[in-house]
């Protein structure tokens, strides 16, 4: 059989894994996929680099458009990421009849039910493993080894470079900006680092998660998202005073009035497997009903790993070419339509425990008047430490203070209440708690 010819969009960290991998495991994959598969197109803005990457016997444009119109090309691997020119890229590419292989998921979280509509109208397939978590085969665990499964919950560290920044902030007491900097260098950062510590991108890979997890249709803009910027090394130190440490993670939970879809630093007990996932390392946590809790823990980031899940979604691609398109496994893992409209809820109406971080006057009664104000709004108190000021005569003293599980309306307003008075001295930070038990 002939090999099937695919045409690649970027040759960055990923572009360039991902050809390094097909080349160096060529015959292992044939050997998986029935046929051969061979780079045949390449589309890049640096005409060195297909040197540098030993591909100089390939053809080679600088527009795009020209693989995704090659009538040679079966698939196309898009590996530019951003949200344009790469929509319209792959709606051409789905236009003409191609099947479509993508890491990127600003591209999924926001565009993917139009695209996934084209893609099934024209009866191709679009394929996005490596769009959620690197290397590691979440899309499909979740979508075929757990197809028997009602998923309660799911909660992830889904960007590595958030997790290596947190990490180094508390292993060796580094900058923030310093460790973002390394992250760049590394490649495991995106374009705009924003998105990384904005938790835009961990938003991302949610809302995918979230509607393959749930049969649910892709809804990014409803994600509540906090990123890890406010995180102090103090915030750090004292959780794992109180056996926590921090993580910002993506979590998403089935509950009878609607879908949690939230992203934000998170204290999770240092005694679960998940809390010491270090580094520029990824883990989700998947809750379902007959199984149980699973992990799934690798690389997220990088340009090997993440050709790894490139590289199997070409295989599983090459695989089905010639399957009926009804046959194929759905792209957001429910036929489509049997997604449902469960509401995303808003993040006033969720219920976690909660951990507070204040600085109040150095001056007796302060703490009978925020216990008042939660006492107040029935929001009973787990921990407590107050630090011994520096010295006897400092004016302001840090409390820290764990509440039980609470809704976060109620806390919101007893946050308010604490924040006005006089006694208190500036915002109070909260950093949401989770157990992780069931
Ligand atoms: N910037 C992303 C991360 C890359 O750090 O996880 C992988 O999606």
């Amino acid at each position: 059989m002939n090999p099937v010819k695919i045409g690649l969009l970027g040759l960055g960290t990923v572009g360039g894994g991902t050809a390094t991998v097909l080349k160096r495991n060529a015959e292992e994959i044939a050997r998986r996929a029935g046929r051969g598969i061979i780079v045949d197109y390449a589309a890049t803005l640096e005409l060195d680099r297909a040197t540098e990457l030993g591909m100089s016997d390939i053809r080679i444009t600088q527009d795009a458009f020209d693989v995704v119109n090659d009538p040679d090309i079966a698939i196309v691997v898009e590996l530019i990421g951003g949200y344009s020119p790469a929509k319209e890229l792959v709606l051409q590419a789905i236009e003409n009849g191609k099947h479509v292989v993508t890491a990127n998921k600003a591209l999924i979280a926001v565009h993917g039910n139009e695209i996934f509509a084209k893609a099934q109208e024209k009866g191709v397939m679009v394929a996005f493993e490596a769009a959620v978590a690197g290397g590691i085969p979440i899309i499909k665990a979740l979508r075929e080894g757990l197809a028997a499964n009602k998923i309660e919950w799911l909660a992830g560290i889904i960007n590595g470079t958030g997790n290596f920044i947190l990490t180094e902030m508390r292993d060796k007491g580094r900058d923030f900006a310093d460790v973002l900097a390394e992250a760049q260098a590394l490649g495991y950062a995106e374009a705009d680092p924003t998105f990384d510590v904005e938790g835009i991108d961990a938003a991302h890979k949610l809302s995918i998660l979230s509607s393959i997890a749930f049969g649910i249709p892709l809804q990014f803009e409803k994600t509540f998202t906090e990123g890890i910027t406010k995180i102090t090394r103090e915030d750090v130190e004292y959780a794992s005073e109180l056996g926590y440490n921090i993580k910002h993670l993506g979590i998403a939970r089935k509950t009878e009035s609607g879908v949690e879809q939230r992203v934000h630093p998170t204290m999770i007990p240092k005694k679960r497997l998940i809390a010491n996932v270090d580094g520029v390392m990824n883990a989700i946590l998947v809750n379902g009903d007959a199984v149980g809790p699973t992990l799934y823990y690798g690389a997220g980031a990088g340009d090997e790993p993440t050709a790894s899940a490139v590289v199997a979604d070409i295989i599983d691609v090459v695989r089905v070419l010639t399957t009926d398109p009804e046959n194929r496994v759905p792209h957001l893992a429910f036929q489509p339509d049997s997604l449902e409209d469960t509401p995303i809820l808003a993040i006033e109406a969720i219920e976690t425990a909660y951990y507070l971080r204040m600085c109040a006057k150095n001056q007796a009664g302060v703490l009978a008047e925020v216990t008042k104000i939660l006492a107040e709004g029935n929001i009973s108190i787990e921990a407590f430490i107050q630090k011994e000021p520096e010295s006897s005569n400092a004016e302001k003293v840090d409390i820290i203070l764990l509440s039980h599980r609470v809704n976060e309306g109620d806390m919101n307003t007893a946050i308010e209440k604490i924040e006005a008075l006089e006694v208190i001295c500036g915002e109070v930070v909260r950093i949401r708690v989770e157990s992780l038990e069931k």
